[in-house]
């Protein structure tokens, strides 16, 4: 009854009947539930951390009247803020909490939180942070694997974008003379 390597189509009624107060979440999730809900928190923090950071730089770089600068990075912290609203709400659909606790942020967060002493520092530091998100991110993707590809998906998105943010960074240093 088993056609190939598909689930033969009584069993695969059956299972979906059974445990339905689990949403999304059904027999054939593969991956490790509580492993990926955890990597996700951490994603989420970074995430935040990140907002923060790019909010921090906006508001000094339009102080010292660097408009582009800041346009640059209000963009920026407008767009991980979008980042950080679809890991929250993949975390609920999963079954879990996402953590917004402003308790233990930066221990949860890959990146860190540096407010830099100029635009350029400012400009630097942003660019470390795309830098160990771009890793952390492929690593998620890699482990996730084929076990959870909603979630793969959502990382390979946030992670391409984070190249885009690096490259931003990158040309306007160049830009700037500094390397
Ligand atoms: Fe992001
Ligand atoms: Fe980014």
């Amino acid at each position: 009854m088993a056609k190939g390597f598909l689930t033969d189509i009584k069993t695969l009624r059956a299972r979906a009947r059974k445990h339905i107060e689990k949403g999304a979440v059904t027999e054939g999730y593969r991956a490790d539930r509580d492993t990926v809900i955890r990597i996700l928190n951490e994603a989420l923090a970074t995430e935040i951390v990140c907002v923060l950071r790019y909010k921090r730089h906006y508001f000094m770089a339009s102080g010292i009247n660097a408009t582009s600068v800041a346009q640059e990075f209000l963009q920026h912290a407008n767009e991980e803020q979008g980042h950080a609203d679809q890991i929250a709400a993949r975390i609920v659909q999963l079954g879990g909490e996402p953590n917004f606790s402003p308790e233990g942020l930066l221990t949860r967060s890959h990146a860190e939180y540096v407010e830099g002493e100029d635009l350029v520092d400012m400009i630097k530091e942003d660019l470390v942070a795309e830098r160990i998100a771009i890793d952390s991110y492929g690593e998620m993707i890699r482990y996730l694997g084929n076990d959870d590809p909603t979630s793969r998906r959502m990382l390979e998105g946030i992670l391409a974008m984070e190249e885009e943010h690096a490259e931003d960074l990158a040309t306007l240093l160049a830009t700037m003379g500094e390397k």
